[in-house]
């Protein structure tokens, strides 16, 4: 029970990753507000989680929407202890076809919705004085550029400095920022991953995601739940001294 008593914020936590946070999170102890641009998915993982989890409808490319999931989250909750950052959306292409607009549809969530949510989520917990604590779901592709995921790259090393500054920044109100940088993850997002790869690799329908799973130093992709650990740690009392860092949960894929 490391998080009893804490109420969290989990951004795009309808599905995979952010729904296995959500799980270990109140098992731990703590309720949660589960906030995604799909509500009805929201709705249904708050439901199969019972009484500690909340549904709340966020888009946090839009500061309108960040404001109304945020306020909504605290009427339920009473006020937020912690913030994961983990809505993302992943996008691929050969560099000479990168359009604006799918570079500004990425950024906007993948790094305003990071930079905003945090600081919406950040004043008022330094409003209220709450010593909190904000987790970014950075990845391996923010440690290195890919040859075909130029923009998804560039927005996940994007969140591991944005992670350092608000770090530094914020540790003097008490709340720590660090992030988790994971490696292959198998859930529908890498579903989706897997399709550019066929597209513009040509590579069968699951091809390339065997491939990414054999390549693990481990030996498989990860699973969400090879996470949310890492996750626990970083909200609980033990990481009261650990600021601005990111962490690689990997099975050794960076390493490699
Ligand atoms: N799966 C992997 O292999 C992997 C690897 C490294 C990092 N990550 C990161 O981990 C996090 C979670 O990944 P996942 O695999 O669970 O992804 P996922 O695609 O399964 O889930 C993303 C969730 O975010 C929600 N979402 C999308 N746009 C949103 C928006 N504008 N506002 C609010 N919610 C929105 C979706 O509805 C969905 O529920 C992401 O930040 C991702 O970049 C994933």
């Amino acid at each position: 029970m490391r998080l009893q008593g804490k109420n969290a914020l989990i951004t795009g936590a309808g599905r995979g990753i952010g729904l296995a946070f959500a799980k270990a999170y109140v098992a731990e102890g703590a309720r949660v507000a589960i906030a995604d641009i799909d509500l009805a998915r929201a709705q249904a993982a708050a439901a199969d989680i019972g009484e500690a989890a909340v549904a709340v409808k966020m888009n946090v490319a839009e500061q309108a929407s960040i404001d109304a999931g945020l306020s909504d989250a605290i009427a339920a909750l009473g006020q937020i202890d912690v913030l994961i950052n983990n809505a993302a959306i992943f996008t691929a292409a050969p560099f000479a076809e990168i359009t604006r607009a799918d570079y500004q549809r990425v950024f906007d969530i993948n790094v305003a919705g990071t930079l905003f949510t945090m600081q919406a989520v950040a004043s008022h917990m330094i409003d209220r004085g709450i010593k909190g604590r904000i987790i970014n779901m950075a990845s391996q592709a923010g440690r290195r550029g890919e040859s075909l995921v130029a923009v998804y790259c560039a927005s996940k090393a994007a969140v591991i400095s944005l992670t350092q500054s608000a770090g530094l920044n914020l540790i003097q109100h008490g709340i720590n920022v660090n992030a988790i940088a994971p490696g292959v993850v198998d859930g529908e997002h890498w579903d989706g991953v897997d399709a550019f790869f066929a597209k513009y690799e040509g590579k069968a329908p699951g091809q390339k995601k065997k491939e990414v799973g054999d390549a693990v130093p481990f030996g498989r992709m990860g699973t969400a739940e090879d996470l949310t650990g890492m996750a626990v740690f970083l909200a609980s009392a033990d990481a009261a001294y650990v600021v601005a860092q990111t962490y690689n949960v990997d099975g050794g894929n960076w390493m490699s």
